[in-house]
């Protein structure tokens, strides 16, 4: 049984961090994913299990953490809302402490950051946002480390966020006041962000935009991302009408730098919020940013049971 902490760090938010750290992760994800491209083994994590909680559908996100631990020499198990007893109701308090008590580290996907936030309080041992409706820190983890891979550091630099100001967005937010960069955000009337929900300290590091065209202009990064998140599904016709001007398409990337990246969480809706044309093409990084979550969590996982390893 893992010995109790007094008090476990968690990775909540994006700003649970500092750019210190960030600056840590990302070095030790480049020494991660240079170990594993020559097929060298790195188990640092044996005999250390991670609990896997999906209240909402994933494919990347459970993808990664598993395949991750298990490249880290420890186990991940999956339990999910239809058949664990968190289907039936048992509070989120009660279960943080009986898996926190069988499992070394805990990774949830859920609906209202409450829920995650007192699973933690909680819990004995770490606690990862696998994407609440409020943030989804691990995505940005990866795009930054993918941004940073291809164009240098992101401090100073524009990125403009197309679309929803969904869990996403909100992440991008809290990153640029952690990094240092300006968002450019353009979403429908009725959309536009919630600082307070965002989870921001201030409203210096981002710009809101009416016409989607000014957001891209000049941008080093043009991203986006569904316009209905899950958990929102029952919005969904009247969003199809609300968002029809803002997908990012040949036009729209036209007007930000020439080499300005494309980013997108996936799953994406080509015709929707992207066009198949900019999704598809040369500026596209969306599948260096998918496979980067497997690396940078490696890294947060490395992170949070292990401290700062040196190497
Ligand atoms: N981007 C992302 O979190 O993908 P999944 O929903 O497939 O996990
Ligand atoms: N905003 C999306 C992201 C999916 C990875 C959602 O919450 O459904």
């Amino acid at each position: 049984m893992p010995a109790p902490h007094a008090a476990p760090r968690h990775y909540l938010r994006f700003k649970d961090f500092s750019r210190k750290e960030y600056e840590h992760l990302f070095a030790r994800t480049r020494w991660i994913k240079d170990r594993y491209k020559r097929y060298q083994r790195y188990w640092p994590l044996e005999d250390r299990t991670l609990a896997m909680i999906f209240e909402k559908q994933s494919t990347r996100t459970r993808l990664s953490f598993e395949a991750g631990m298990h490249q880290l020499g420890g186990a991940a198990i999956f339990l999910s809302t239809r058949d664990s007893q968190l289907g039936r109701g048992e509070p989120a308090e009660d279960a943080a402490q009986v898996i926190s008590r069988m499992c070394d580290i805990v990774m949830i996907r859920t609906f209202e950051q409450d829920i995650i936030d007192r699973f933690a309080a909680n819990s004995r041992v770490p606690v990862i946002n696998g994407l609440t409706n409020e943030y989804h820190p691990c995505q940005i983890l990866a795009d930054i480390y993918t941004f940073i891979e291809h164009r240098g550091s992101i401090r100073g630099r524009t990125v403009a966020w197309i679309g929803d100001s969904n869990n996403v967005c909100n992440t991008w937010l809290q990153a640029a006041e952690v990094f240092d960069f300006n968002v450019h955000v353009s979403t429908p009337p009725g959309y536009e962000v919630e600082p307070e929900r965002a989870g921001l300290y201030g409203t210096d590091h981002y710009e809101e935009f009416a016409d989607p065209m000014k957001a891209a202009k000049g941008a080093h990064l043009v991203t986006t991302d569904v316009w209905t998140s899950m958990g929102f599904e029952s919005e969904n016709k009247q969003r199809r009408r609300d968002f029809e001007d803002w997908q990012v398409d040949a036009a729209m990337m036209k007007v930000a730098r020439k080499d300005a990246l494309f980013m997108h969480c996936l799953p994406a809706h080509r015709g929707e919020e992207v066009a198949a044309a900019v999704i598809d093409g040369r500026q596209s990084v969306v599948w260096d940013e998918a496979e980067n979550r497997l690396h940078t969590q490696k890294a947060l996982l490395e992170f949070l049971l292990l401290g700062k390893v040196k190497g």
